[in-house]
């Protein structure tokens, strides 16, 4: 029996989701499928694979960095046929290229591109009022998502494939935001400047628990103190029960950017949204 491993990044469940529903294709098609979320500790051993699945949401217009470091992780592929999918809130841009060049890099021959909405619980918006593509993906993109598995266990079968068509790089206004969050960034500037209201914390470790990189450990007293590998899903800020977590996306300068990105999506045809407030760890529909 033909075996597929799907290896997938997924904090909020949507490209896990996804991920089942490939599966779901695949197995349809008589393959043997194992799944992994990139958040556990151990990576799986992709020999002895026939195909590998790569997903991935997108975090400020590009993969988050658990994603690109997996994936640099990876050895030579020696032709292995390889899938990507892509789950966005609101823009993927060229995400999905930039997963795909990686792996034909690595040697892996492209047999499929999906792409799909994921309900978007990105801080940053949700605090200007906003959550975009809520209840996606949608039951029509799972199954969408389904026949894609399908489809590519066809085409590593033999049957012909025209490569997707590649997705477009972001206006300058995205890559500069995108710019300003990269890795760097990220590890020297805002990894910095996570605060804690010990007057708020009751030490719960929820916010150690939920983060995807165990960047965050306890002190002495079992308050949090935050480590440099940050991805800045903002995960600890968002389920903070006693909003007692302050990251650098409540920081002043960066709310402008926040209602620019949000005005212009909230007034885009194909985006979905609804209007929601967030407090003490719950976002809620206004
Ligand atoms: C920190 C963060 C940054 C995000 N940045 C983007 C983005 O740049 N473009 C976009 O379309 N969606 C963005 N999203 C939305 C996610 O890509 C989308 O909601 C996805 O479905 C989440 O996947 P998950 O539920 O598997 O974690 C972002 C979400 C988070 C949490």
């Amino acid at each position: 029996m033909a075996r597929s491993l799907i290896v997938y990044f997924s904090q909020g469940g949507t490209t896990a989701k996804v991920a089942g529903s490939i599966a779901t294709g695949l197995r349809r098609e008589g393959y043997q499928v194992d799944l992994h979320n990139m958040k556990e500790e151990r990576q799986p051993d992709i020999s002895g694979y026939d195909l590998l699945g790569i997903g991935s949401p997108v975090y400020f217009f590009r993969p988050p960095f658990i994603v690109t470091d997996y994936l640099k992780s990876l050895t030579d592929l020696g032709g292995l046929p390889a899938f990507t999918f892509v789950l966005h809130g609101t823009y993927r841009f060229d995400t999905g290229r930039s997963i795909r060049r990686v792996l034909a890099r690595k040697g892996a021959q492209d047999v499929g591109y999906f792409h799909c909405h994921g309900a978007d619980f990105f801080l940053g918006y949700i605090k200007q009022g906003y959550l975009f593509s809520p209840d996606h993906p949608t039951p029509a993109e799972l199954s969408l998502a389904e026949d894609f598995g399908s489809q590519v266990a066809g085409r590593v079968a033999g049957k012909p494939y025209s490569l997707a068509e590649e997705d477009r790089p972001p206006p300058l206004v995205y890559r500069l935001q995108r710019l300003s969050l990269n890795r760097w960034f990220a590890e020297q500037i805002y990894s910095r400047f996570f605060r804690l209201d010990k007057e708020k914390c009751d030490a719960c470790g929820l916010c150690m628990k939920m983060c995807p990189r165990a960047n965050i450990s306890e002190d002495k007293d079992g308050y949090p103190v935050w480590g440099r590998n940050c991805l800045l899903c903002l995960t600890c800020e968002m389920k903070c029960p006693k909003d007692a977590i302050t990251t650098p996306i409540s920081w002043p300068f960066i709310r402008p950017i926040m209602k620019y990105n949000v005005s212009h999506a909230s007034r885009d045809p194909a985006l979905d949204h609804v209007r929601v407030t967030h407090r003490k760890g719950r976002t809620r529909p206004i």
